[in-house]
C-alpha cells in the first residue's frame, strides 16, 4: 500500500488538466506550472516545524513563531525538475538549491552522475527533491542515493505525476522518503511514458519539441 500523497487541491487539479491538454502553449505551461509548484511546495512544507523568536512590532515586544532550522534546500532533478523551482523559490526565497544530474545505466543499473552542485551541511537540512514526473522512478531512486551519499538524511519527493510503477520502485528503495504529487496516473507505457499523463515534461517546459 503506497504511502504517496496526493495533493487534491481543487486549484492543483485544475491547473494540472490545463496542462494535460495537448494545445496548451508552451508559455502557457511554463506559466501553470510556475503556479502549480507555488501550491505544492504550500502543501509538502505544511507540517515545518516552528520555534519562536522575540521581535519588537510598531506597538509591543513579542514571541513570533518562525521556521526552525537551517534553511531548506531544493533538489532539483535535471533537466525538467528546474521547471519546479521558480515557483518554489517564490514562496520560499531563502531556500538553498541543489543540482542533480543522473541517470541510471540500463544494464548495470547503476547509478551515473554527469553533475551534481549542492549547498553544504546537507545531514542538518530538510532536502525537497523535485522533478515533474515520477515514471520508472529510476533517476529519481538514483538522485536520492547521490543526495544521500552527500549527507542528506531528512528527505521528501515532489511530482506533479506519478506511475504506480514509478511510486512502488521508489518506495522500495527510499522507505524514508515520502512522495508527495498532484496526481497517481493509470501506468507506464513501452517507452516509460506516464499514460495518460502531459508528454514529456522537460519538452513541454522548454518548447524543445
Ligand atoms: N518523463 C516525462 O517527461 N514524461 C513521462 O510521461 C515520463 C517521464
Amino acid at each position: 500500500m503506497s504511502k504517496a500523497t496526493v495533493i487534491d487541491h481543487p486549484l492543483v487539479q485544475h491547473k494540472l488538466t490545463i496542462m494535460r491538454k495537448k494545445d496548451t502553449s508552451t508559455g502557457g505551461f511554463r506559466r501553470l506550472l510556475r503556479e502549480i509548484s507555488t501550491l505544492l511546495c504550500y502543501e509538502v512544507t505544511r507540517d515545518l516545524k516552528l520555534t519562536t523568536e522575540t521581535i519588537q512590532t510598531p506597538m509591543v515586544e513579542m514571541q513570533a513563531p518562525t521556521l526552525e532550522g537551517k534553511k531548506l534546500v531544493f533538489a532539483s532533478i535535471l533537466r525538467a525538475g528546474n521547471g519546479l523551482l521558480e515557483g518554489m523559490l517564490d514562496l520560499v526565497p531563502s531556500a538553498r538549491v541543489a543540482h542533480v544530474g543522473v541517470y541510471r545505466d540500463h544494464d548495470t543499473l547503476e547509478a551515473i552522475e554527469y553533475f551534481f552542485k549542492s549547498p553544504d551541511l546537507l545531514e542538518d537540512r530538510l532536502t525537497i527533491v523535485v522533478d515533474p514526473m515520477l515514471a520508472t522512478g529510476n533517476s529519481s531512486i538514483a538522485a536520492v542515493d547521490k543526495l544521500k551519499e552527500r549527507g542528506a538524511k531528512n528527505l521528501r519527493f515532489l511530482c506533479l505525476l506519478a506511475a504506480p510503477e514509478g511510486i512502488e520502485n521508489f518506495e522500495k528503495a527510499h522507505p524514508d522518503v515520502p512522495i508527495y504529487t498532484a496526481a497517481i496516473d493509470s501506468h507506464l507505457n513501452e517507452q516509460g511514458y506516464i499514460i495518460p499523463g502531459l508528454g514529456d515534461a522537460g519538452d513541454r517546459i522548454y518548447g524543445t519539441k
